[in-house]
């Protein structure tokens, strides 16, 4: 297996060039790094970077944990956060957690035993904070875990209020929502309650709430919620849902009763993921800034690491995209 020193002889440059250059410390002339690179290839010379972070104080790591690639907001938060990861120099160890406390403190160690440069957090657990002895910078997306983790997430109380609006403004008077697992303390929990003050302020009855135990909302399996909702309330006109995967089974199921969207039924989703534009009635919904979350998460690290500033909590706008569901 080719070493170092093997690079540096074929690109004929020091050991020293090549370690300042794969650690970002100096500008290495164009000319120099296509020799280093090129010689790398023909050798097939890839650092251990894991091995070179346990003998520094940190890697150029950068640890992600997430519930779910599957889930269609956590699948752009990852590639979103590797993109900018990269564009800082970093590297993305990436943890998928499915939900469980257990795996989302392994990982924590496991971050913190490679000396990761910072972790970025996408929890769906519930008493992480008890946890979280970690020293190295941390921030928390989608979720506040605790007043002194920093975390970015978007406006969910404006996001719920433009969803109400949108449907009482297109003729909706008996709305409804459909939640996650508001037994969960989520951030995402302020959609309904921007909903149902917005249709207060606009004198619409007070919105039908229907809540997904735990179990439900992390398999993401809404049909019978779904179902219960139009047989036990025929009257409602308008449905918003705190996720697009959601408001893409009420599609499903109005395509197989021939309910017409939005005729008979206007619906609003919530991210706008790439499953939205996708969907037949294309979905209207929320806009989630999932890239610029991705992006302020990335920068409050490298803010951290780099200067020991804790980055500020970061609430970022939303906004109703229109189109044929209502
Ligand atoms: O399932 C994805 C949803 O859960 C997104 O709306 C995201 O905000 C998270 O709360």
């Amino acid at each position: 297996m080719s070493t170092l020193i093997d690079v540096a002889e074929r690109a004929g440059v020091s050991v020293t060039t090549i370690s300042r250059m794969l650690n970002n410390r100096v500008k290495i002339g164009e000319k120099t790094r296509s020799k280093i690179l090129a010689a790398m290839r023909e050798l097939d010379y890839y650092p251990n970077e894991i091995a070179q972070s346990l003998t520094k104080k940190k890697s150029n790591f950068i640890g992600l944990i997430v519930p779910s690639a599957k889930n269609f907001f956590f699948s752009q938060v990852i590639e979103y956060t590797e993109y900018y990861a990269v564009k800082k120099g970093y590297k993305l160890l990436l943890c998928i957690s499915n939900h469980e406390t257990a795996k989302e403190i392994e990982y924590f160690g496991m971050l913190k035993a490679n000396k990761v440069a910072g972790i970025i957090i996408a929890s769906r657990t519930q008493d992480l904070q008890d946890h979280l002895n970690i020293d190295s910078p941390l921030i928390s997306i989608d979720r506040i875990i605790s007043s002194n983790i920093p975390s970015v997430c978007s406006d969910n109380y404006h996001g719920g209020v433009l969803a109400a609006k949108h449907l009482i403004q297109k003729g909706c008077k008996s709305l409804a929502y459909i939640s996650g697992s508001a037994d969960l303390e989520f951030e995402a929990n302020k959609r309904f309650i921007g909903f149902q003050a917005a249709c207060l302020d606009h004198h619409v009855t007070s919105p039908i709430f229907l809540n997904a135990t735990e179990e439900r909302f992390f398999s993401m399996d809404y049909q019978e919620i779904i179902a219960g909702l139009f047989e036990d309330t025929p009257y409602v006109d308008g449905i918003f849902t705190s996720n697009d995967i959601i408001a893409a089974q009420i599609l499903q199921y109005c395509e197989k009763h021939n309910i017409q969207i939005p005729e008979k039924m206007k619906l609003i989703g919530y991210d706008d993921t790439d499953l939205a534009s996708l969907c037949t009635p294309a979905l209207t919904t929320i806009h989630q800034p999932i890239e610029d979350i991705c992006r302020e998460a990335v920068d409050g690290i490298f803010q951290q690491s780099s200067s020991g500033i804790m980055p500020q909590n970061h609430i970022l706008p939303v906004s109703l995209i229109e189109r044929e569901t209502t």
